[in-house]
């Protein structure tokens, strides 16, 4: 809500040379000249702009800046060229990153007022991916440090955006960034009690009916798994659903489901140090659908959604479940637990079956839940795995349109082999550890009775070790924009 009064649009007939701010920011393509706001200040300028092209200065790839002091002849500190690659493949991924890359050079210094006079069509998707970038780009991961790096602006302008994308577009940037200063805070800050406690404050200041489950609540739900896991921690675990009733009263909702570790140690199959130290973003699933729900609330979107966390920490203690035991699921399932690492599936398992139990139509998780999908897919893209391909096409789509990198893995029969085991129904964990993403999607599917059904495997894209040009390290947001795109493509 503060976020929106901090983006003004400008007609484009607004002349750029007469744009008053600490800085504009203009786009330039590999394979055109300059657009007409370029154009309009490089006449202000005498010329500088159009010399400066011709002798190639000007770096045109996708998110490359250049940065020019104190130009001549226009009421602005300075000027930022940044590259938007070949026009025609112009599209939300692009101007997000662009977008995001000028924003967050630009914040590296507290600014008042910066313009952003882009020449490109604004389709809705392309002007709120700009728009969500630049906002998520002045964001940083610093939030303990006493001089921060990055400094959002005072205010933003946008020449030409229209005003719903950029009204949408901003809501998306603060969901963006709710999402990831949760995943971002310390681990013994955001325990799941804290969690509930921030999701429970946003939720109703942004209009969402907020449930929470305690530990004792929890039990009479017959949530053996999830409690298990939380067993081995001195903070309790909690269930948070959040209901956004956009739609038709009767029409089945949309179930978003999220993983809520807010520490991964391992357990007692302790991980190393080096795999343990950025585990407070095992959380990062929960935090995903509680960004998702809020933007859903504040776009006042027509549909009906659910978004449940379920929120323990993965601890060791005299206490802790240990390998060898067998645990009884909401659903009936026993499970035998041979790693106490793979605790995700765990949580999942009664989350997710809480969700169809309470009628949902079709359902979503999203979960850092192996490392395996970072192996077969890399940092930047996320895994999907279904029982129902028209469904998940549409999350595809979702991810198409917002420029967000998805790619599904198979759910052959034979890998659900894997999982059975000899003294319970299943097991937590297989013998090898090949296709461990899609095992532990099979997993899940024993709990998501006949409903429609999209795994979505975050670990690689929902935290970054490295920043980026167009966003700092840390937790990203990833998926937000796709899950509030499928939502939006909702009947
Ligand atoms: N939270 C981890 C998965 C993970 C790894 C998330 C890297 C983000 C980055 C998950 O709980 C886990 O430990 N999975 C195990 C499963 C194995 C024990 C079957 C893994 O990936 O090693
Ligand atoms: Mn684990
Ligand atoms: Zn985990």
């Amino acid at each position: 809500m503060i976020q929106e009064k901090l983006m003004k649009t400008l007609p484009v007939e607004t002349p750029a040379a007469n744009i008053e701010a600490d800085a504009i920011v203009v786009g330039m393509h590999t394979d055109e000249a300059m657009g007409p706001a370029m154009s309009e200040l490089d006449v202000a300028m005498g010329g500088v702009l159009s010399r400066l092209a011709a002798k190639e200065e000007f770096s045109r790839k996708t998110a490359d800046l250049t940065r020019l002091l104190s130009p001549p002849g226009l009421r602005t500190d300075q000027l930022v060229v940044v590259g938007l690659g070949h026009r025609d493949a112009l599209d939300a991924a692009t101007m997000f990153r662009s977008a995001g890359a000028a924003a967050k050079l630009l914040a590296g210094k507290p600014r008042r007022r910066v313009a952003f006079c882009f020449d490109v069509p604004w389709s809705e998707e392309v002007a709120e991916a700009a728009v969500c970038g630049a906002a998520v780009g002045v964001q940083g991961q610093d939030l303990y440090r006493a001089e921060r790096k990055l400094h959002p602006f005072g205010e933003m302008v946008w020449r030409g955006v229209p005003p719903g994308p950029l009204a949408t577009g901003a809501v998306l940037g603060e969901c963006l960034n709710t999402t990831r200063r949760l995943v971002n805070e310390p681990p013994s800050v955001m325990t799941p009690v804290r969690f509930a406690e921030e999701a429970t404050r946003l939720a109703r200041e942004c209009g969402l009916e907020v449930e929470v489950w305690d530990q004792s609540r929890l039990k009479d739900e017959r949530c053996g798994a999830l409690l298990a896991v939380a067993r081995g921690s001195s903070h309790p675990p909690r269930m948070v659903i959040l209901r956004h009733n956009g739609g038709r009263a009767g029409q089945a909702p949309l179930a978003l489901v999220g993983k809520g570790v807010t520490f991964d140690s391992g357990g007692l199959s302790l991980k190393p140090t080096d795999a343990m130290k950025t585990m407070k973003c095992d959380m990062a699933g929960a935090a995903t659908v509680l960004g998702t729900l809020m933007a859903a609330a504040r776009l006042h979107l027509p549909q009906n959604v659910v978004g449940y966390a379920g929120l323990v920490e993965n601890m060791v203690s005299g206490d802790a479940y240990k390998l060898g035991d067998v645990l009884t699921a909401r659903n009936g399932t026993t499970i035998e637990v041979l790693n106490t690492d793979a605790e995700g599936r765990l949580v999942l398992a009664d989350v997710l079956s809480v969700a169809v139990d309470q009628g949902a139509g079709r359902l979503i998780d999203v979960a850092t839940l192996t490392g395996a999908c970072v192996v077969a897919l890399g940092t930047d893209v996320a895994g999907l795995m279904t029982n129902q391909q028209p469904w998940c096409d549409e999350l595809i789509e979702a991810a198409r349109v917002c420029g967000e990198s998805v790619w599904q893995l198979p759910m052959f029969p034979e890998f659900g082999e894997q999982i059975q085991s000899d003294i319970a129904d299943i097991k937590n964990s297989t013998e090898g550890r090949w296709g461990g993403t899609i095992t532990a999607a099979k997993f899940l599917e024993r709990f998501v009775g006949d409903r429609a059904w999209i795994h979505v495997d975050v670990a690689g894209p929902s935290f970054a070790e490295k920043p980026k040009a167009w966003l700092d390290a840390g937790a990203t947001g990833a998926l937000v924009r796709t899950l509030v795109q499928v939502i939006r493509r909702m009947p």
